[in-house]
This record gives C-alpha cells, sequence and structure tokens, in this order.
C-alpha cells in the first residue's frame, strides 16, 4: 500500500489547491496546520500539526511518504520568524528522517538577482536546512504565483484596481517570472515521482519575464481600463510599504517584505524542471489572472461591494491616520 503524503500549511493558499489535485492523482493525503480545515474532503485525513513542535511532526509525520512543506510565518508579526522558520525546518528534517520518509518537497522563494531581502533570505534557508537533512529534498522556487488567495497576487490585484493613476515606484522596474497557481500545483504532484539521487532545487518559472509595472498594466488592462502611469522614483521601499498598506490593507509587515524582496530582479536561473517533468506550456499571466480574478469575483460575491467599500473608507482614513501618528 501506498503510504500518505502529508502537506502541510494545508489551510494556505498553496496546500489548498495542493490537496485536492493529490488526491485525484490516486494519492491518500493526511493534511495539518494549526487551525482547522474547513472542510476536508475524502482521501484527506486533518491532523493538528505545529510545525515548531517536535511532538506534533512525529505524529503528523508518522508513515508518511513523501512530506510537502508548505508552511511559513511571513506577516505573523514575530519579529525573529527567519529564526524561528529555520529552526523549525531543521526539526522537520530531522523527525522525518527518524520516521522514514521517503522525500520532503518545499516549495520556497527564487534567488534575487542582489542581497535578499529578510523574507526572501528565510525562504531559502529553510530550503537549505531541510536539502541538508537525511531525507532527500526537492525545493522548488517560485517568485509571485497568481491564483486567489495568494498574497502576493492579491496586492497588485488590489494596487491595479483601486487606483485612478498608476503609481510606480523604482521596485516597479524589477522583473520577474510570476507562474499560474495550476501550474505550481501540477509540479508539485509531479514533484513525488521525479528522479531525485540527491537533493536538489529548480525554480519553476512562469512562461514570461515581466517587470512589476508591467503586471500592474496587464491587470488594469484586464478590467477594460487604462490608467496614466506616475512615476515616482525616489519613494523609498518604508514609503512604498506605506501607501502599499494604505491602498491594498495588506498587513504592513507583509507589504514591506514584498517590496524589499522585490527591489532587485527575481528571475530563474532555469526552466529545466519543467523539462523533466514533460509538463505542458504553462498558462501565460494574462489567463493565469483572468482565472484568479473570476475565481475571486465568485467568492466576493457572497461578502457584497458595499460592505468592501464600506470597509476599504474606514481603512484608508484609519491608516492614514496612523501614519500622520507615527511621523509625528
Ligand atoms: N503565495 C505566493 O505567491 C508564493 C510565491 C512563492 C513561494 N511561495 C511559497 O509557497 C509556500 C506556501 O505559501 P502560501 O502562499 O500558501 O502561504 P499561506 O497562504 O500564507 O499559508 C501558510 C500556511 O502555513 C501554515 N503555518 C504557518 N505557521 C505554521 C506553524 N507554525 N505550524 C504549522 N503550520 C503553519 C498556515 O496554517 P495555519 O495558520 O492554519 O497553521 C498556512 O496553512 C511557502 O513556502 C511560500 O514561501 C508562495
Amino acid at each position: 500500500m501506498t503510504r500518505p503524503a502529508l502537506v502541510t500549511g494545508a489551510t494556505g493558499f498553496v496546500g489548498q489547491a495542493l490537496l485536492p489535485a493529490l488526491v485525484r492523482s490516486g494519492v491518500d493525503v493526511r493534511a495539518t496546520s494549526r487551525r482547522a480545515l474547513a472542510a476536508a474532503g475524502p482521501f484527506v485525513e486533518w491532523v493538528r500539526c505545529d510545525v515548531s513542535s517536535r511532538d506534533d511532526l512525529s505524529r503528523a509525520l508518522d508513515g508518511v511518504g513523501v512530506a510537502y512543506f508548505l508552511v511559513h510565518g511571513m506577516g505573523g508579526g514575530q519579529a525573529d520568524y527567519a529564526a524561528h522558520e529555520a529552526e523549525s525546518a531543521r526539526v522537520f528534517a530531522e523527525v522525518a528522517a527518524a520516521q522514514g520518509v521517503e522525500r520532503i518537497v518545499y516549495l520556497g522563494g527564487v534567488a534575487p538577482a542582489h542581497e535578499p531581502s529578510v523574507h526572501l533570505k528565510s525562504r531559502l534557508t529553510v530550503g537549505e536546512v531541510l536539502r541538508a537533512g537525511r531525507v532527500p529534498t526537492l525545493e522548488l522556487r517560485a517568485s509571485m504565483i497568481v491564483g486567489a488567495g495568494s498574497a502576493s497576487f492579491k496586492l497588485v490585484r488590489d494596487l491595479s484596481f483601486r487606483l485612478p493613476a498608476m503609481v510606480l515606484p523604482k521596485w516597479t522596474r524589477s522583473s520577474t517570472c510570476p507562474v499560474a497557481i495550476d501550474d505550481v500545483v501540477r509540479a508539485l504532484v509531479a514533484a513525488r515521482d521525479v528522479p531525485l539521487p540527491e537533493s536538489a532545487w529548480f525554480d519553476l518559472p512562469g512562461p514570461e519575464s515581466l517587470t512589476g509595472a508591467e503586471v500592474l498594466f496587464r491587470l488594469v488592462a484586464l478590467q477594460g481600463r487604462a490608467v496614466p502611469a506616475v512615476p515616482v522614483p525616489l519613494l523609498s521601499p518604508s514609503l512604498s510599504s506605506w501607501w502599499l498598506k494604505l491602498v491594498t490593507g495588506a498587513d504592513f509587515s507583509l507589504a514591506r517584505e514584498l517590496v524589499l524582496g522585490f527591489t532587485s530582479d527575481l528571475l530563474p536561473r532555469d526552466d529545466r524542471y519543467w523539462q523533466l517533468i514533460g509538463a505542458p506550456p504553462r498558462l501565460p499571466f494574462d489567463e493565469a489572472a483572468r482565472r484568479a480574478l473570476t475565481q475571486e469575483r465568485t467568492e466576493a460575491s457572497v461578502r457584497g461591494v458595499l460592505g468592501e467599500t464600506a470597509e476599504f473608507v474606514v481603512r484608508v482614513v484609519g491608516q492614514g491616520l496612523a501614519y500622520r501618528r507615527q511621523r509625528r
């Protein structure tokens, strides 16, 4: 009998997309997170697990064949989250080896052209720590994943939807290869069977290299709108983060980490992984974004436009006041 696959981060954006795809591929799934899953569905067993607890990990990893590591704590408000993430990854690799896990699959972030931000460095360190363990580990590195519920996609979507003109700080000139969630899920499912003589990492690029500004204008065009560009090259990353928080309502630490992570190009080394798994052509950005927006519209119709608008106005006023207080 095949051993179940463990999906950590099962309540997260990627985890939720991966669960049904793994079940469809014929594998039994054990899903874990700290919060319970809203609906686990058939062939999915849910086990509560905080990855910082060795006991929780021992229970969650017991009898598992492949373990997906999709956990991260960015935006959780913990100042020293990078150290916590590295330690959790170390214990995860250790317990996985003790439990006889055959393979770990980790979805991390692309290495930037220059010095990584704290967030990106932490993603890369988690990969190094897992790959240094005794269980063969496949690390897949993505930049922005385009899909409904992705924190980075939500930021650019809100920027493109909510402004009458496109404010373009210097970091929007950096380039990256956004990848569709459908393609990421395909890559993760295939990761169970890819030949892996030893631990390795691969990039997971989408098919196009786009600057941040191009991403924003593509999203504006998808709404059938045209807005003027307002370059503001001197807007510092800190001010940019406040501006992002104000417009999008994102958590400040999350906005700051994402801006800092994008101050240089986030480009892949190559696309060997796609050739390795013989995947069909990847979704272009516009199609991936269209799918994400359609899914979000379906989900948002439940909440209603009025509620969202009222929330937005209250947030903008509140955050403007908070910013003024902090500047004094
Ligand atoms: N989204 C993107 O654009 C993107 C891009 C590149 C790479 N990635 C990578 O993809 C992976 C998944 O990202 P995501 O976007 O799905 O993140 P997400 O939506 O923020 O989900 C994070 C998950 O981590 C879990 N978690 C956090 N702390 C935990 C802890 N101490 N113990 C157990 N579970 C914990 C959360 O579950 P609970 O809170 O319920 O415990 C949640 O399920 C990450 O490694 C990320 O770096 C994402």
